[in-house]
């Protein structure tokens, strides 16, 4: 039997406090489905390892990690001890990049027993798979400072769009579109108002497209599509977004839906060259953090996709992603549920309903 390494790293704030049950939901459907998890952890987050180190990981970060096939992470910063810009770009955006873990795929669907903000929607009105450009876009450390403290001062910030990271992300969705029933794609844009990397990202997408006659597919401009994600929520299926305006989607879908306590995500590297990383949505919440309040489903379902990950399209594995995320609907219609869903119950008190349910 294959045994899966995995490296565990909690991170900050609430990490701390849903891996533990991200790990539980996922041992027990391992255990179930016969699949042999091997979990090491990490402690590089600000807390600790900033604190001690000045740094967020040993030089060495990629060569140890190279030893795993997927890394389980719970979510790192903490802006009073260490700038955002400092701990995400010396971790998360770090293994993003050194990994090329180019697709950042984020479900957001509308589920049974979670009541949305928007007005007469139900189960089925929000299903969709935002399909995020993960390692270039506007995500950069290039720009600068000019004429620094003078009243001239000119700040700088670069966006870099290649073809080979434009085209690769855009088939990765279109190919996703094909496996959907509706095979409908939307892709996010603002060619109006930015110049130069839109109309390339739209003149991918239309040659991109043409390999795909099957597909339905549209651009809209992230303004207005920001809006029809709150009024007709139920037009999307694939939306192919650049690396900003998918991080925006992919909270303000998860919101939509309910609450991005339960949003999961996967950071791949669909070939494999290199560890792929699974993760909620969210951050480390310092508002909520240490009160033991969280809620556990996002990271939970992100230990689904991460087996689903693993198993490179065995039943088996899919069998028990399927497991985990039918116990998490489970625990959603009549379980405990935290304060982010009305509920009273805590972190651990559902992490433990929806492993009890996963069997
Ligand atoms: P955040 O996602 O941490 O929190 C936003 C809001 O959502 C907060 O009110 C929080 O309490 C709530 N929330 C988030 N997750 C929740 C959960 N599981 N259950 C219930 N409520 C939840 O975003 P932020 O406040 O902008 O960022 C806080 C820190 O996290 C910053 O340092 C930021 O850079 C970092 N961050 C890290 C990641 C990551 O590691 N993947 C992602 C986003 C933000
Ligand atoms: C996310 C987060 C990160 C991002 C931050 C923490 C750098 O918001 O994973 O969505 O912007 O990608
Ligand atoms: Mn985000």
């Amino acid at each position: 039997m294959t045994k899966h390494k995995i490296a565990v790293m909690a991170g900050d704030g609430i990490g701390k406090e849903v891996m533990p049950e991200g790990m539980r939901a996922l041992e027990a459907a391992a255990s179930k489905y016969g699949i042999e998890i091997e979990a090491t952890h990490f402690d590089w987050c600000c807390a600790e390892y900033y604190v001690k180190h000045g740094r967020m990981m040993p030089e060495d970060w990629a060569e140890q990690l190279m030893a795993y096939e997927a890394i389980f992470f719970g979510a790192v910063g903490w802006p009073d001890v260490v700038p955002d810009h400092i701990s995400l770009w010396e971790s998360l955006l770090a293994f993003r990049r050194g990994f090329d873990q180019y697709i950042n795929l984020r479900p957001v669907r509308l589920m049974p027993g979670v009541p949305t903000p928007l007005a007469n929607r139900k189960v089925g009105d929000i299903d969709m798979m935002i399909v995020r450009e993960n390692t270039e876009g506007e995500y950069t450390t290039m720009g600068g400072r000019i004429f620094d403290g003078t009243d001239r001062e000119v700040v700088i910030q670069e966006a870099v769009f290649t073809r080979t990271g434009v085209d690769r992300v855009l088939k990765y969705a279109f190919d996703l579109a094909m496996t959907r029933p509706r095979k409908l794609l939307t892709s996010a844009t603002k060619s109006n108002g930015l110049a130069v990397s839109m109309p390339y990202w739209d003149e991918r997408t239309t040659e991109v497209a043409k390999n795909y006659p099957e597909v339905r597919w549209n651009k809209e401009h992230i303004d207005i599509l920001t809006a029809r994600f709150v009024l007709n929520p139920d037009r999307f299926d694939v939306v192919v977004a650049s690396n900003l305006f998918g991080d925006i989607l992919s909270d303000l879908g998860p919101a939509c839906a309910g609450t991005i306590g339960i949003a999961p995500s996967a950071n791949m590297n669909p070939e494999r060259h290199f560890p792929s990383l699974f993760e909620p949505v969210h951050g480390s919440a310092p508002d909520i953090a240490g009160k033991g309040i969280a809620n556990p489903i996002a990271m939970i379902w992100s230990g689904a996709m991460m087996l689903d990950f693993l198993g490179r399209g065995d039943a088996r594995y899919r069998a028990a992603h399927d497991a985990i995320v039918a116990a998490i609907e489970s625990v959603l219609v009549s379980g405990p549920k935290t304060p982010d869903l009305k509920g009273t119950a805590n972190t651990e008190e559902v992490g433990k309903a929806i492993a009890s349910a996963i069997g």
